[in-house]
């Protein structure tokens, strides 16, 4: 009987906890309901956040052709990574896909965002992001032909993005993903330069020095012990001499068009960044086992590559095709933070304005890197 009474007590007093605590589930229930629905509309809502962006719709038509546009923020797949830009900075390959000579190798999808280099603050990270985090400031290399950077907002994927330090500026940053990268590339394909100074100095020309490539490229050639000639516009004489070229050309001058060096060396490597030189320019200049790496190589590049290889040459052309890795890039940031590197900046442009930077880059005569931000 104690039993039954104390069992029905306890069946009555569990009713009766089960009773009371009915609003407290009603609201604990009413609450997850709300902040899920709050949380889905608050992800509904970012999605469908507008952006500032600028953009073309087919190919041609320069910086007129470019359009100011308010479209979605994008979102970050799994392993992705979405920032808030700080800096971008255009690159000639940009408008060369904009005039579509680029097309065989990335076609474009329309409308299209362009350029690919990228500084800015890490907002949200995909699910695979486990090194980065809201917050991060990074710098970042977009592959074609997906780009963006001419946006308020980027995605960018992990495998060519990385931090910033605090000492680096966005826009310093932003400059040296194609340019930078390209640079360095063109380096490690000339046998015995170590970029650490120990190697023996040989002799390097940097053609279009003052440009976007050939100003980080003297720099670089210079951590390499090289001695450097370099070649540019008369306006950027002394600008190239204060990047570390020991001797510089303009080359609008006879000597500067032969490419002569003043004190008379031969070059063991060339660093090609301008473009319309004849081999039969470079050949005579060249050291026994001179080495040219052409960044822009044309049709007749690939024939002289060819026959040289094919004749056994000792002198070479070299079409510069290697692939940037993230640690390179690391690796340029570092030089930057530590002050072996600069940027040299030729403008900053707003986003509103973006049409100015890329009629600038166009035209062929930035001295360094051109700049958009936000
Ligand atoms: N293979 C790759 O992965 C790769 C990557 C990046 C770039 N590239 C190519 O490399 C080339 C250079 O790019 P960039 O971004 O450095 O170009 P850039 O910044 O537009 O170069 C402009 C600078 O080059 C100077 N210049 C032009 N022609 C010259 C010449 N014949 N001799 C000496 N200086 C000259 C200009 O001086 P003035 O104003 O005084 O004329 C100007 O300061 C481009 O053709 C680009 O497409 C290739």
């Amino acid at each position: 009987m104690l039993f039954y009474n104390e069992v029905n007590v306890r069946k009555q007093s569990s009713t009766l906890n089960i009773l009371k605590r009915i609003p407290l589930l009603i609201l604990s229930l009413s609450l997850s309901l709300s902040l899920s629905l709050s949380l889905s509309v608050g992800m509904a809502a970012m999605a469908e956040r507008l952006m500032h962006a600028v953009q073309y719709e087919s190919y041609g038509g320069g910086a007129a052709g470019l359009k100011h546009v308010e479209v979605p923020i994008p979102t970050p797949k799994k392993d992705e990574i979405l920032l808030k830009l700080e800096a971008a900075s255009l690159n000639s390959a940009d408008w060369k896909i904009q005039k579509g000579y680029l097309r065989p190798l990335f076609p474009c999808k329309f409308p299209h965002i362009p350029v690919t280099d990228v500084a800015g603050e890490v907002l949200e990270v995909g699910q695979g992001i486990k090194n980065l985090k809201a917050g991060d400031k990074v710098v970042a290399s977009i592959s074609f032909p997906r780009a963006g950077g001419l946006a308020e907002f980027v995605v960018v994927s992990q495998s060519l993005t990385v931090i910033r330090p605090p000492e680096v500026s966005a826009a310093e940053a932003a400059g040296l993903p194609m340019a930078g990268l390209t640079a360095l590339l063109a380096l490690y394909q000339i046998p015995g330069v170590k970029l650490d100074g120990t190697g023996k100095q040989i002799n390097i020309l940097v053609t279009a020095a003052s440009g976007g490539v050939g100003h980080y490229a003297v720099q670089l050639a210079k951590l390499g012990n090289a001695h450097v000639t370099a070649t540019c516009g008369a306006r950027n004489i002394e600008l190239v001499k204060s990047l570390g070229a020991d001797e510089v050309l303009d080359y609008k001058t006879p000597d500067g068009a032969a490419l002569r060096s003043p004190s008379g060396r031969k070059y063991d490597a060339v660093v090609h960044c301008a473009t319309g030189i004849p081999w039969s320019t470079f050949e005579p200049n060249l050291s026994e086992k001179g080495k040219v790496i052409d960044l822009t190589p044309g049709a007749s590049a690939f024939l002289t590559f060819a026959l040289k290889k094919l004749t056994f040459s000792k002198k070479q052309l070299v079409p510069l095709q290697e692939s940037p890795k993230k640690e390179h890039l690391d690796y340029l940031v570092k030089l930057v933070k530590d002050g072996k590197l600069k940027t040299v900046i030729d403008s900053k442009h707003s986003l509103s304005n973006a049409e100015d930077a890329w009629a600038k880059g166009i035209d062929g005569h930035a001295t360094g890197k051109i700049i958009v931000e936000p």
